[in-house]
């Protein structure tokens, strides 16, 4: 009888992939910097895995750089404005270093095309979201003098196959993205337009990869999407994800970002409710406490099913941490509007927000059919009345915390003494603590005895 053995590929770690790259003398080295979301650092990981598969090699220092890689956002003005100055600063490289060439990817890249390269002359190279499997050859076309812009965007472009090259040197958490894209259509959100439709990667890829962060030494995983409870693979949705991906690392943390509150569901409560290791925080984007606001942007629910969504995570996991998002100054929006978002916030009790001022993003639907009408000082008190309160808030938060043990995965050393460490406990926040024998990496168990509204202080 024949018997043939099928022996599992032997998996490369990151680190071995970036040495054997680095070790060809003549490899171009690539340089990237990340800017935006969680999602945008991930994406990061992919390009690097592209560039060293295709003989480059890679550096953290900009001076030894023979391909510098810019890895952009745009959902916001000052996001990009940001990036634009970045670019004059490469500009001066590339005086002393003719060769270099300078690529911008990512959300910036796919909102302005190849009207980039006349803006910024300092461009060598577009690379929209979907285009990362052919930065080799947009790089060959550079190289000839040629304008290299790729900017399509697909159906099904996920990356699925290519295990991401991950640098965390303390290698404590690591992402997966579990879905590209959005079909949402908020009016005030460029993402649709630069990262395309929404696609869920098969789950055999997410388990193969969530298997090579294992091997690496991680402690944890955050899944990854603009929406994650859209997530669905033929008969696999995002809770059955959840649940695969905590059966599969017992011993791993594992959290998850972006829920969406008209698609979050209870089974996916009662899956974290059942599971130990996944996280206790839920990060529920608001955007606003006014039904004439959430209509208006388009959210495609009201403040009480979004408060009914809040009773349903304090029900079923009451001891999960929320956060969320929160957008101030959108058009039309009135003093009562506004203070609707801060009685709304009070009453959910947020542990942390993220807050900003609207920005008008062109091609989005606020900005072909509403009109950008909240003066700028009034958008930047009603942001500051809206900070203020979500710092009492936190404060709050925090203050019911003293005296409470919380186990922590340390993820380094805090900035102000490398005789203290900082990690997150399981509702995402941070707690400074003294390290002893510790090291990032290691769980311990802390007991919180002070805090501030950012952070908690505590002892083993
Ligand atoms: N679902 C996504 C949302 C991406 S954008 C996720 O993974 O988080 C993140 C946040 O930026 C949004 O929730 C919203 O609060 C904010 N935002 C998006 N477009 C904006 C705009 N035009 N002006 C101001 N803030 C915006
Ligand atoms: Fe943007 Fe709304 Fe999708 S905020 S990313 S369009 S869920």
């Amino acid at each position: 009888m024949n018997c043939t053995i099928t022996e599992k590929p032997i998996y490369i770690t990151s680190e071995k992939k970036i040495q054997q790259a680095n070790q060809n003398p003549n490899s171009r080295k690539i340089y990237i910097e990340t800017y935006g979301c969680q999602m945008n650092v991930s994406d990061s990981e992919t390009v690097l895995a592209v560039m060293l598969e295709n003989n480059f090699g890679y550096t953290e220092e900009i001076e030894l750089a023979d391909i510098i890689l810019i890895n952009t956002c745009a959902i916001r003005d000052n996001a990009e404005k940001k990036i634009r100055n970045r670019l004059q600063y490469f500009n001066f490289f590339k005086k002393n270093k003719p060769n270099l060439l300078i690529g911008l990817l990512g959300c910036m890249a796919e909102r302005l095309k190849e009207k980039l390269l006349e803006e910024e002359k300092v461009l060598d190279i577009i690379a929209g979201p979907d285009a990362y499997r052919t930065l080799p050859k947009l790089i060959e076309e550079a190289d000839n003098g040629r304008e290299a812009v790729n900017v399509l965007l697909t159906r099904d472009e996920n990356y699925g196959d290519i295990s991401p090259v991950r640098k965390d040197k303390n290698k404590v958490s690591a992402f997966i993205s579990i879905t590209r894209g959005c079909n949402n259509m908020c009016a005030f959100c460029v993402v649709p337009y630069t990262r395309g439709s929404e696609r869920s990667r098969n789950p055999e890829t997410i388990l193969r990869e969530l298997q090579e962060i294992k091997t690496e030494g991680y402690k944890e995983i955050t899944l990854l999407g603009q929406n994650v409870d859209k997530y669905k693979y033929k008969d696999i949705n995002f809770a059955k994800l959840l649940k695969l991906t905590a059966e599969e690392a017992p011993d791993m943390r594992i959290r998850f970002a972006t829920s969406y509150p008209q698609h979050f569901t209870d089974e996916v409560l009662e899956t974290m409710a059942s599971h130990e290791n996944i996280c206790r925080y839920i990060h529920l984007p608001v955007q606003s406490g006014s039904n004439a606001m959430l209509k208006k942007m388009r959210r495609g629910y009201t403040r009480q099913y979004y408060l009914d969504r809040i009773n349903a995570i304090k029900n079923i996991v009451p001891d999960s941490a929320i956060s969320t998002d929160i957008i101030t100054g959108f058009c039309d929006e009135t003093e009562q509007d506004h203070i609707d978002t801060l009685t709304l916030m009070q009453e959910v009790k947020y542990d942390y927000a993220y807050m900003f001022k609207y920005s008008e993003r062109p091609e989005t639907l606020a900005a072909k059919k509403y009109i950008d009408n909240i003066p700028e000082e009034i958008k930047s008190r009603r942001l500051e009345e809206i900070i203020k309160l979500q710092q009492q808030l936190s404060l709050e938060s925090n203050q019911r915390d003293v005296n409470k043990t919380f186990e922590v995965l340390a993820e380094g050393y805090s900035k102000k003494s490398p005789e203290f460490l900082f990690g997150r406990n399981s509702q995402n926040k941070v707690i400074v603590f003294p390290k002893q024998n510790n090291k990032p990496g290691d769980f311990i168990n802390v007991t919180v005895k002070k805090c501030t509204s950012a952070t908690l202080i505590g002892e083993r």
